[in-house]
């Protein structure tokens, strides 16, 4: 599909309806993605802190793409960036970060960071497209409740 074969894509927050379609993106977007990121387990976790930056792409009503954003205090954060395999390439990844930003620096945000898995470098060009740059640091994490 191309840019002008696109032509009702809408940006919203994610709402309820939005679960199934939701669900079924990132199982295709994110096939390796553990079990805590599963979409029962982190959308009732995203809706409880800053639900309004849960953005949800449709086209007709279907969801064709996400963008989970985070705002906490001094850094924007972006998860989730997906689009339906029927979609890409038509600028509606391009358009939700867009969307997330704006949302973001309305709270004050001023700079926004992501991470790319190793395996998965080659989005970074698609990031790089968009103003982001790759910055030397080491990403550590610690799962405060290994067992979740
Ligand atoms: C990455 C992803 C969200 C991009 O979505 P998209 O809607 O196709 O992106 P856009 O159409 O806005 O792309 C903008 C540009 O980036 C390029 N681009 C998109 N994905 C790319 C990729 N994986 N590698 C290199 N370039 C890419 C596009 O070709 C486009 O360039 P163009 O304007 O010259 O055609 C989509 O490929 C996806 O869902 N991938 C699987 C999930 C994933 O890896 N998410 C990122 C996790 S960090």
């Amino acid at each position: 599909m191309s840019h002008t074969e696109r032509s009702s894509i809408a940006i919203t927050h994610y709402q309820d309806h939005h679960f199934n379609g939701v669900d079924s993106l990132w199982q295709e977007a994110f096939p390796n993605d553990p079990p805590h990121n599963r979409a029962e387990i982190a959308i009732p976790a995203k809706l409880a802190v800053q639900p309004e930056l849960f953005l949800v792409a449709e086209d007709a009503g279907n969801v064709v793409g996400t963008v989970m954003a985070g705002y906490d205090g001094h850094r924007g954060w972006l998860y989730s960036v997906a689009v339906r395999l029927s979609h890409r390439g038509t600028g509606v990844a391009s358009e939700m970060i867009s969307a997330a930003e704006i949302r973001l620096a309305a709270l004050g945000c001023t700079k926004v960071n992501l991470q790319v898995r190793a395996e998965n470098e080659a989005v970074a060009h698609f990031y790089a497209r968009l103003g982001y740059e790759s910055e030397p640091r080491i990403s550590m994490g610690k799962r405060l409740n290994p067992a979740a």
